[in-house]
């Protein structure tokens, strides 16, 4: 059996959303946990299964894992450094924190390779240079699918990153804080994702300098202690429905939001005439706008996000005039123009980039959700299309948003679920 959101187009949104923790710090912030050496607690965590997976992982290694709504509270008191090669362990790529936390904490730590949503290669050489060159001695059993990471010490190095990745930058971070002597992690990214495992971290003990920006500097301490840590808002939950706001609303407030955090997205937004005002950490924005194409580049941050650019492309489907969406974080990311298309999009594909022709009235059709933000584009598309839009696959939405489908109910959204048998 799998499940499928059906949505009829054309309703036109009104309300307030709430936007929940930021998915791509909780599934960072919650393998960091294991570093403690008593009980910590987040709060504001998402209902998504990427923290169920790694709640699992963490009961795997003895932690005490009790959940409550949006808090998760974990004691790894007695846990106890077992393999990580359960199914919970591909189901999401941020499994792979397990390595950083684990081999600081431990300095040895085997996991399978992780899984997540394909868009196109996505290797972890960085993550391997850095906890090599702090190091440790890194094998992988080809046939199990497992790497073993393995390290007498670790001692403080300084790492230059050839690429400013999230993921290498958080996993040398989990790595080093309890490392021996300074490390210093240069061009390191700057998501702010990145900043609240660093958070987490110093208040747990951690000593941690220049995090936000391209150089972080880390001096290593014998322990961590728990702590009490409230994750920040999702700025990718938050641009989407900014964007289905956009596309649907009449006056949509979109509550719990950073707006630094969104910035190219609302400059990007405003460029296409959508009316917005930002008060405090909400932002309401007012339907009824003629849109016009524009060119967007992703960026690393600040820049415009990888990660809005699908559900972006939808609403420019509608925008008059030609668009085009250039990526250069993942070249492959355009799985979702195939889909759209299907609903009567005119987007035409180059290398790493799309044309997107409008505007052009969509109508409803079966779509395939091919990976989480391809999921978020034919929610946006459904919500504007002529008739009823069925888009399957939708386990993949249910990684990333916190109950969509429920929140977009309360703005006026006509939109149901059922399953189907495979
Ligand atoms: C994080 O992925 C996010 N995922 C992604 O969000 C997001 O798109 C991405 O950062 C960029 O912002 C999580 O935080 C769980 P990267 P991550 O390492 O860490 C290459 C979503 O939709 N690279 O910055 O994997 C890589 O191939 C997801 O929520 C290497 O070459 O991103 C890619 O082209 C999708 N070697 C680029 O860097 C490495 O060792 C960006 O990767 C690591 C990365």
């Amino acid at each position: 059996m799998s499940e499928v959101i059906a949505i009829e187009g054309g309703h036109k949104l009104n309300g307030t959303v709430r936007i929940g923790g930021a998915k791509n710090a909780t599934v960072a912030l919650i393998p960091a946990l294991v570093l403690s050496d008593g009980p910590v607690e987040i709060f504001g965590a998402p209902n998504i299964s990427d923290v169920s997976a790694l709640a699992q992982l963490l009961r795997e290694l003895n932690c005490v894992v009790e959940i409550s709504g949006d808090h998760i509270k974990v004691d790894p008191t007695n846990m106890i450094n077992i393999p990580l090669e359960s199914d919970a362990v591909v189901k999401l790529r941020a499994s792979y924190y397990f390595m950083g936390a684990l081999l600081g904490k431990y300095k040895k730590v085997k996991i399978k390779m992780p899984g997540g949503c394909y868009l196109g290669p996505r290797p972890i050489d960085l993550h391997l240079k850095g906890f090599e060159a702090l190091g440790a001695n890194i094998s992988y059993d080809e046939k199990e699918g497992s790497y073993l990471l393995e390290a007498e010490e670790l001692v403080g190095t300084s790492i230059y990153l050839d690429f400013a990745s999230v993921g290498a930058t958080i996993n040398i971070l989990l790595a080093a804080v309890k490392a021996k002597g300074k490390t210093v992690i240069e061009n390191a990214a700057k998501e702010p994702e990145i900043i609240d495992v660093a958070n987490l971290l110093t208040k747990m003990g951690a000593k941690i300098r220049g995090v936000g920006t391209d150089t972080i500097t880390i001096d290593g301490v014998e322990n961590l202690h728990g702590t009490f840590h409230e994750i920040i808002p999702d700025r990718i939950e938050a641009g989407t429905f900014l964007i289905i706001a956009a596309a649907m609303g009449e006056k949509v407030v979109v509550q719990n939001i950073i707006p630094q955090h969104l910035e190219a997205l609302i400059s990007k937004l405003k460029e296409m005439g959508v009316k917005m005002d930002i008060v405090g950490d909400s932002i309401v924005v007012y339907g009824g706008n003629d849109l016009k194409g524009v060119s967007v580049k992703t960026q690393i941050y600040p820049g415009f996000a990888t990660d809005l650019q699908q559900p972006l492309t939808a609403l420019l489907t509608q925008a008059q005039g030609e668009s085009t969406v250039k990526e250069t974080i993942y070249v492959e990311r355009f799985k979702h123009c195939e889909q759209l298309n299907k609903m009567g999009a005119h987007i035409e594909l180059g290398t790493a980039c799309s044309l997107v022709f409008g505007r052009t009235p969509l109508h409803g059709a079966r779509v395939e959700a091919t990976d989480l933000r391809c999921g978020a584009a034919l929610i946006v598309a459904g919500l504007m299309a002529q008739g009823v839009t069925e888009i399957s696959n939708v386990y993949h939405i249910d990684r990333g948003y916190d109950n969509i489908d429920r929140k977009l109910i309360t703005l006026g959204a006509n939109i149901s679920r059922y399953e189907i048998d495979d």
